[in-house]
């Protein structure tokens, strides 16, 4: 129920009769765990993939929405407080009047990331940004983050105010993907950046049968044995079968707007992350 591996939600609505944030509740506790074992931990590397096509610099402003427990924004943070870190020791040693302790207090500098970079995660399921809260707070993220409550499909910000908008194993969830594709293209700044990470199709014959072995055999027994739930493990597997390929979603991104529209496969397209850019 739970993870990039997690069966498709429909916003606010009710599945199978139960509120889908009553269904979050229970999971969101178990939610990075879940992560790990369903997708034996590759989702970190994918995630990481992400951030390496993104390279945000400092200053930028980011919106995570499908945030979930925030793996994004604090990957974004870790990032961009690393680029700052980099920049800062190249000026200290070009600057010849700084002391070896100046240039030493550069390497070891503990404070928040500078520049107005901030990360929002924005999420419909208030559990999962609770407890992404409280990983942020044991993580020492602070000030930096903000958590917010809202529908991909109605995002509650102005527009114009963000240079990159993340969805990372989100966009499957939502039911209106278009109208979610509009509202990323709203709230980002002219020049702004959208990224989305999702599960995609495998082209190689022989990887695609070694995927769906994988998927349709192993992943609903997991689903059984971790979280005792076999039929949502085995929708989930469905519901990644029939998001749109490649070519079809960067149509789709073209046609809410968005420019210079590309897409990387990871792991031989099983996950793709497609890029596109507001003018
Ligand atoms: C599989 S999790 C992904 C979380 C996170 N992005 C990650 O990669 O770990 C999907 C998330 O989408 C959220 N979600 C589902 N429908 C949504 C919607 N319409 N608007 C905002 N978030 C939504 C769920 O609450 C859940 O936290």
């Amino acid at each position: 129920m739970v993870g990039p591996l997690s069966p498709p939600l429909h916003g606010a609505k009710l599945v199978s009769q139960v509120p889908i944030g009553t269904v979050f509740e229970s999971v969101a506790q178990k939610y990075d765990v879940m992560n790990d074992a369903m997708s034996l931990g590759i989702h970190r590397l994918w995630k990481d993939s992400l951030l390496h096509v993104m390279n945000p610099q400092p200053g930028a402003r980011l919106l995570d929405t499908a945030g979930g427990t925030g793996d994004i924004s604090f990957r974004f943070l870790d990032y961009v407080r690393f680029q700052r870190g980099r920049r800062d020791r190249r000026a200290a040693r070009a600057n010849q009047t700084l002391s070896w302790q100046q240039i030493n207090d550069s390497y070891t500098s503990t404070e928040p990331v500078q520049q107005g970079s901030r990360a929002v995660v924005c999420d419909i399921n208030k559990e999962m940004l609770k407890v992404g809260k409280q990983r942020a707070e044991e993580l020492g993220y602070g000030t930096d983050l903000s958590w917010v409550v809202g529908d991909a499909e109605e995002l509650p910000f102005d527009d114009d105010q963000f240079d990159v908008y993340t969805i990372a194993f989100g966009i499957r969830n939502v039911t209106h993907i278009e109208q979610a594709l509009q509202e990323a293209h709203r709230v980002l700044k002219p020049g702004g950046r959208f990224l989305c990470l999702e599960f995609s199709k495998v082209s190689n014959p022989l990887l695609s049968s070694l995927y769906d072995a994988y998927s349709f055999q192993v992943i609903p027994v997991l689903g059984e044995v971790i979280a005792g739930d076999w039929k949502s493990y085995q929708y989930l597997v469905e519901s990644i079968r029939r998001f749109p390929d490649q070519e079809t979603f960067k149509g789709m991104i073209e046609d809410s707007g968005f420019f210079r529209v590309q897409y990387f496969n990871l792991t031989g397209g099983v996950v793709a992350i497609h890029s596109g850019f507001k003018l």
